[in-house]
């Protein structure tokens, strides 16, 4: 009891050291009735049939009554063992049972001893390492979303052979990350050959990984429309090559609009609701874009000496025309804008330059009858404005850049569709709007507004009758 007691209190592990490994018997469970003579260690071909042939050593343990209830065995220089093993124990009537599978012997072996009815603890103890003879992955190729994951199946030959720990050489790190339970995860885009290997045995397999959405752009953020009025959304999913790209619109209110599969938005009763783009299959992406229906407003115009305003915007096209009289020259506050636009061009690399500003009524006159007699009435109708009905003759249109109808597709005339709104301008003549505003696209025309207007006709991508509403 006092050698017991002791030990117990040195608050030290008793360790038995044998010519083959040292046995660790903890601190806690030791009582007078353990045994420390007696562990043996052999290493021998097992007989028993469930594992026969298999290199094994057979470990006995001295009877012990109570107290030890769980052994380790340590490592030393000679009970090395690098794998994982199978436990068996030996029954009195010399059959054996599993007793633990796949025990990882990294920092030496434990387990817990086991009893028999009698309670009695079982003294001889079997541990197996199983050789892998061949493995098999259970597909040759698999292809998968970045990002996704996939339980890699593989088939070990014998099926309880304890090596199981497949070591994967990636030709790049960042192709894809694989658990030490074969699970794996794609994260660069491209086809692979992935090497594998169980001590020396080769296996590989071919892996695919295909781009996906990650984003959408769309031509607007957010949509306001008159009843009756439609206007299409273009969508395209980013990166370009994502495997999923095609798109659903649905919007969330269809009694206020619809919208179809090419992105066609119908307004059908006044009022707010959202549209969402997103993509039809996983991983899944999507935007919302909020839209507006307003009632149509009614032409609230006030004719001040032959100018129509409406909205506090003075319009004019080829339904609201200006006095021949009116001979204002161009407008300051536009001029000024139209200043700090031309400087930012500048900076950003454009030159955008004035190339036919305020027009009076004579000069529009000339202009329009010389164009009459070279292309006839009808043709000039579609790109040069009568006397009377021209914006020029305001002083707050300008024509810039180029007069050339490929201006809009350069990275100059680019850069004004995009930013003049800032200044105040919009483009007054926009493309695909021709049946509205009775003129070609003109992507040199620009026409001052004023910066919350511009702003909101540019979000819109209504033309300025559409705004409007006339
Ligand atoms: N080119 C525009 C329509 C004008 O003549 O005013
Ligand atoms: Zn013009």
């Amino acid at each position: 009891d006092k050698t017991v007691n002791y030990i117990k209190n040195s608050n030290k592990d008793i360790v038995i050291k044998t010519p083959y490994f040292d046995v660790n018997l903890g601190k806690n469970n030791i009582s007078k009735f353990v045994s420390i003579n007696g562990f043996d260690i052999k290493s021998e071909k097992l007989k028993y049939s469930e594992i026969s042939n298999l290199d094994g050593i057979i470990v006995n343990i001295p009877r012990i009554k109570d107290g030890v209830k769980e052994v380790t065995f340590l490592k030393n220089n000679k009970f090395k063992l690098n794998n994982l093993i199978d436990i068996y124990y030996i029954k009195d009537n010399n059959k054996i049972e599993l007793l633990e599978t796949g025990v990882d012997t990294t920092n030496g072996v434990t387990f817990k001893l086991t009893k028999d009815e009698k309670n009695n603890v079982y003294t001889k103890y079997i541990f197996v390492y199983v050789p892998i003879k061949d493995f098999n992955f259970n597909f040759e190729s698999i292809e998968l979303n970045k990002n996704c994951t996939k339980q890699l199946e593989v088939t070990f030959i014998p099926e309880n052979c304890t090596d199981k720990d497949i070591v994967y050489n990636l030709e790049d790190k960042e192709i894809c990350e694989i658990s030490k339970d074969n699970v794996l995860k794609a994260k660069k885009v491209g086809e692979y050959k992935i090497n594998t290997k169980i001590k020396n045995i080769n296996k590989s397999f071919n892996l695919k990984i295909n781009e996906v959405a990650e984003n959408i752009k769309v031509n607007k953020k957010s949509i306001s429309l008159f009843i009756g009025q439609t206007t299409t959304i273009i969508a395209s999913v980013l990166p370009k090559n994502a495997i999923n790209n095609e798109l659903e619109y649905i919007s969330s209110d269809d009694k206020i609009v619809t919208i179809n599969e090419i992105g066609k938005v119908v307004s059908k009763k006044v009022g707010k609701c959202e549209i969402e783009i997103k993509t039809k299959i996983e991983p899944i992406v999507s935007v919302k874009i909020p839209i507006t229906i307003n009632e149509k407003t009614a032409v609230s115009s006030n004719n001040v000496s032959g100018l129509t305003y409406i909205k506090g915007i003075l319009v004019v096209n080829k339904k609201y025309g200006i006095p021949s009289s009116y001979n204002p020259g161009a407008n300051k506050v536009a001029l000024d804008s139209y200043n700090k636009l031309k400087n930012d061009a500048k900076v950003a690399g454009f030159n955008i330059n004035i190339l036919s500003g305020f027009r009076s009524y004579n000069t529009q006159s000339q202009i329009y009858s010389n164009y009459v007699k070279q292309y006839g009435q009808a043709v000039t109708d579609t790109f040069s404005a009568k006397p009377g009905y021209s914006e020029h003759q305001t002083g707050l249109a300008f024509d810039v850049g180029s007069i050339s109808n490929s201006y809009g597709d350069t990275p100059s005339g680019k850069w004004l569709a995009n930013n003049c709104y800032k200044y105040g301008y919009i483009i007054r003549y926009p493309k695909n709007k021709q049946g509205i505003t009775g003129y070609k696209y003109e992507p040199w025309h620009i026409r001052y507004v004023g910066v919350v207007t511009a702003t909101k006709i540019f979000n819109s991508g209504l033309c300025l009758e559409e705004f409007l509403g006339i």
